[in-house]
């Protein structure tokens, strides 16, 4: 069949082969332990479904505007402000199906077919295929774990070359939790500002950071990044409402109105229903990511003081979302070799890190319960023992 050329560079997400295999040996009863979610194990809160329900008794099953009800947009705005010292009008706010949605939306607008687009490395699996759908051709800063997975402005300032056109930051980071200080993000502003770079700054780990760290956001530093800046968020991780795709973003008016005509003829509103609840997600106090963040860095602690006595294992400690990445080269296996061995013979499931572009690493979530994570680490010790 003669499909279109630009799906020929498009990979399958690699962390779906491996829960997919996963899925396949639980419904044969085997007993799985999953180390592979992405996504936090609690319920949506009762109060956000209710305003779901009554939306829908209520008729609200209609379109809407584009880019989100104008009360969402209105709280999103305030959102903006107080979390993030960020300014954005209603009209500079578009709210779409999820985070992903958003980030693909704004490369869309921002990317011609041949622009680069930096990335740096470990990236979250979805980066470099939304370039490479974009037929922009994605380049990887290389990070190092002695230095938390954080690119440097110098690391930045070498990857530059005439064709940069954007750059995608994603503080907490998938896969290694690693978050940029103000200081740190101060100074890649600057390269960004003088090379006159666009950021994608994915914030969607916002509320899950731990030991006290504070969460910066880069496009409210000064008003020459803020114009190159699309501050990226959602409802999934902060509310626990993955399914309900709900994701957001602030950018300066010409993009956001251009991303506005593109929803516009793609996919138009986001699901009217769940943009109800969202408004309810979001007039409430943070009560439910603040309880989620305090039971996440339980689990965090208890993880990574296990994984840290397992000797053929090096561990990044992640300072946010809910992931931890660990290298595996002492094992001398490649990352899918360890991950497809460790569920054969253990039934745990994790992701290769060949997939967020380091085979030497795999990546375990923690949002699971305490009694799963106390599970899998009894049979990862046992098993790389053997
Ligand atoms: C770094 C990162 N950005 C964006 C997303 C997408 O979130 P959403 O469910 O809102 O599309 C994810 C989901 O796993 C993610 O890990």
């Amino acid at each position: 069949m003669r499909l279109a050329e630009r799906m020929k560079k498009i990979n399958p997400s690699t962390t779906l082969a491996i829960t997919s295999k996963a899925k396949k040996l639980k419904s044969e009863g085997k007993d799985i332990v999953n180390f592979a979610a992405g996504e936090p194990d609690f319920d949506t809160p009762d109060f956000i479904k209710e305003e779901a329900i009554s939306a829908i008794k209520a008729g609200f099953t209609k379109y809407t505007p584009t880019t989100g009800i104008p009360e969402l947009k209105k709280l999103v705005c305030e959102k903006f402000k107080k979390d993030n010292g960020l300014e954005y009008s209603p009209e500079q706010v578009i709210v779409s199906c999820g985070a992903k949605h958003s980030i693909f939306n704004t490369l869309f607008v921002l990317a011609d077919p041949g622009d680069e687009v930096l990335i740096p490395l470990p990236y979250w699996v979805s980066y470099p295929e939304m370039a490479n759908l974009c037929q922009a051709t994605p380049r990887f800063i290389r990070t190092e774990l002695n230095n938390n997975f954080k690119m440097t402005a110098k690391d930045l300032e070498k990857n530059i070359t005439p064709k940069t056109k954007v750059l995608i930051l994603n503080s907490p980071s998938n896969p290694t939790g690693c978050v940029y200080s103000r200081e740190e993000l101060e100074v890649i502003a600057k390269v960004c500002v003088a090379k006159k770079i666009f950021v994608i700054s994915d914030e969607i780990y916002e509320k899950l950071i731990y030991d006290g760290k504070k969460h910066s956001s880069i496009g409210g530093f000064n008003k020459d990044i803020y114009e190159l800046t699309v501050t990226i968020n959602g409802l999934s991780k902060s509310h626990s409402m993955t399914g309900w795709r709900i994701g957001y973003l602030g950018a300066p008016k010409e993009i956001a109105e251009a991303i506005s005509r593109f929803q516009d003829h793609s996919t138009s509103n986001p699901t009217s229903i769940s943009q109800r609840a969202a408004v309810a997600a979001l007039s409430a106090p943070d009560d439910f990511s603040k309880k989620l963040c305090e039971e996440f860095q339980k689990r965090r602690d208890y993880c990574v003081k296990r994984l840290a006595s397992m000797k053929k294992l090096e561990v990044c400690v992640p300072q946010g979302a809910f992931y931890i990445f660990f290298n595996i080269s002492k094992t001398k296996l490649d990352s899918n070799t360890f991950a497809n061995r460790l569920l054969d013979e253990k039934y745990i499931a994790l992701i290769p890190g060949a997939g967020f572009g380091m085979d030497d690493y795999c990546r375990m979530s923690f949002a699971t319960s305490m009694e799963q994570l106390t599970k899998g680490m009894d049979r990862l010790e046992e098993w790389l023992k053997q």
